[in-house]
C-alpha cells in the first residue's frame, strides 16, 4: 500500500452565518471555495489543476446554494472539466470523510494527487433548509428528540455533564484561541478573502468571527438554553452558526517526494461510527474506540487530539468516556481552541481540524507522534482519522 501524505491545507476565516452580522454575508460558499482552490494552486504551483486525480469536497446540506457544490464550483471557478470531483454528505463529519476518501485512494493507487475539501454557509443554507423527514423514521424516533441542540441536552443528562463543566471548556476555547490567533498560529491556513464588516466596510476576512476576547464564566453562567426549559445547554457551549470552506492537498508520499514537496504526517487509518441519533454526540467516543482498536493502538499513544466541539456537553463525555480528559483547560486537546470558539461550518470542520492537527504538529507539537481527529455529526454518524507523523 502507498502511503497518503498531507502537502498542504487552508481554510477561509470561519464566520458568523448571519445575514446581517455575518462577514461573508455577501458571499457565496461556492465563491469561497474557489477562492480557497485557486490558492491552494497559487501556492503549490508545481501541480496543475489538471494533475489532480479527483476532488473530494464535504458538504452537510446539499441544497441550494450548496447542491452539488463539489462540481459546480469546480467549474465555475474556471478548473478543468477532464477532473472529477465527488460530494460526500455524512452531515457534520462530511470533510473528514472526503480527506479520507482521497486518502484511502492515493493507498490503494489509484491516483497520487487529489484535493479534499468541505464547505459550509450555515446562513444561505441553514440546518434544516428543504430536509423532509421520512414519516417512518417519526415512528421510530421522537421528532423533538433529533434536533442538535435536543441532543446536546439529552447527552448533558445521561453523561451528567454540568452546565459548569461545559462553560469552563467553552471558557478555555476561547482563551486559547485568542491565544493561538494572537500569536499568529492560524497565519499558515487562513486565507484572507473578501467580506463586509457588520458595519458594510469591505475588507478582507483574515480572522475567525466567533472569536470571544471578553468571554466570562459570569455572564455564560446568566445566558438560557434556547433548546429545554431550564435546560443547561446555553449558545455559550454550542457551537455557533458559522460559515467557511477548507481543503486540502494530498499525495502519495512518492509523488510528493518527487516533486520536492515538504510533509509532517500521514493518513494512519480511519473509523466511523453509528449510534443513537438523539445522542448523536457521544459518536466520537464509538469512532474513535474503533479506531483505536483498528490501528492497535491505545489512548496514551496519542499525542494531541483535536475533537470537534459541537457542544459542550458532548465534547466532555466522549473525552471523558474515552479517558482523555476530564475537565478544561485540557493539556492535548483542541490546543489552539475549538469549535465553540472558533465555529463550526457543518461540512467543512472534519477537513478544518485536520489542517489544524497538521499545523500543530508542525509547530506546537514537533515530537508528537500521533495525532487523532474526531467529531460527531446530525442523526448518529461519527467519524475519527488517526495521523502518523512520517519519519523521514
Ligand atoms: C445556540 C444557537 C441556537 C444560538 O443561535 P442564535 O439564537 O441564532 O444566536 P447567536 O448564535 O447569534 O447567539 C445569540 C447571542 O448570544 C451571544 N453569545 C453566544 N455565545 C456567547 C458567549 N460565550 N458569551 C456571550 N454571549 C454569547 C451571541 O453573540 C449572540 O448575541 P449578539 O447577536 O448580540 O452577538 C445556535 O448557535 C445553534 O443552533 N448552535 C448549534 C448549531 C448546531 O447544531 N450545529 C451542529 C452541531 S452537530
Amino acid at each position: 500500500m502507498k502511503e497518503c501524505v498531507v502537502v498542504d491545507g487552508i481554510r477561509t476565516a470561519n464566520v458568523r452565518a448571519h445575514k446581517e452580522k455575518g462577514w461573508f454575508r455577501n458571499v457565496r460558499p461556492d465563491e469561497y471555495l474557489i477562492k480557497i482552490y485557486e490558492e491552494l494552486f497559487k501556492r503549490n504551483s508545481k501541480i496543475d489543476p489538471e494533475q489532480v486525480d479527483a476532488v473530494f469536497c464535504g458538504t452537510a446540506n446539499q441544497s441550494g446554494m450548496q447542491n452539488d457544490i463539489a462540481r459546480l464550483a469546480w467549474l465555475a471557478g474556471g478548473f478543468p472539466e477532464s477532473v472529477p470531483t465527488n460530494g460526500i454528505g455524512q452531515q457534520c463529519p462530511s470533510g473528514m470523510s472526503a480527506t479520507e476518501h482521497a486518502a484511502r485512494a492515493i493507498m490503494c493507487g489509484e491516483g497520487d494527487i487529489f484535493i479534499a475539501s468541505g464547505v459550509e454557509d450555515m446562513q444561505k443554507v441553514p440546518m434544516s433548509f428543504a430536509i423532509d423527514f421520512p414519516p417512518r423514521l417519526m415512528e421510530r424516533y421522537k421528532f423533538e428528540d433529533i434536533p442538535m441542540g435536543a441532543t446536546a441536552e439529552k447527552v448533558a443528562e445521561l453523561y451528567n455533564v454540568k452546565r459548569e463543566d461545559m462553560e469552563l471548556m467553552a471558557y478555555w476555547s476561547h482563551k486559547k484561541a485568542v491565544a493561538a490567533r494572537d500569536a499568529g498560529k492560524f497565519a499558515n491556513e487562513i486565507i484572507p478573502v473578501e467580506g463586509h464588516k457588520e458595519d458594510g466596510t469591505p475588507f478582507m476576512v483574515d480572522r475567525d468571527q466567533w472569536i470571544r476576547e471578553d468571554v466570562s464564566l459570569e455572564q455564560m453562567a446568566t445566558m438560557k438554553s434556547p433548546f429545554k426549559e431550564n435546560g443547561v445547554v446555553t449558545a455559550a457551549v454550542s457551537s455557533p452558526l458559522t460559515a467557511g470552506a477548507c481543503a486540502l492537498l494530498l499525495m502519495s508520499r512518492e509523488k510528493a517526494d518527487e516533486l520536492g514537496y515538504d510533509y509532517h504526517i500521514k493518513y494512519a487509518g480511519g473509523a466511523m461510527a453509528g449510534c443513537d441519533p438523539t445522542v448523536m454526540g457521544i459518536g466520537p467516543l464509538y469512532a474513535a474506540q474503533k479506531l483505536l482498536k483498528l490501528t492497535g493502538k491505545t489512548v496514551k499513544d496519542i499525542d494531541v487530539w483535536e475533537l470537534n466541539e459541537a457542544f459542550g456537553s458532548q465534547s466532555l463525555a466522549v473525552l471523558r468516556e474515552l479517558g482523555v480528559a476530564e475537565n478544561a483547560p485540557f493539556d492535548n486537546v483542541n490546543v489552539w481552541g475549538g469549535a465553540l470558539a472558533l465555529g463550526h461550518p457543518l461540512g467543512e470542520s472534519g477537513a478544518r481540524i485536520i489542517v489544524t492537527l497538521n499545523n500543530i504538529m508542525k509547530t506546537d507539537y514537533k515530537d508528537a507522534k500521533y495525532g487523532v481527529a474526531m467529531l460527531c455529526g446530525g442523526f448518529g454518524n461519527a467519524n475519527a482519522s488517526l495521523w502518523e507523523r512520517v519519519e523521514k
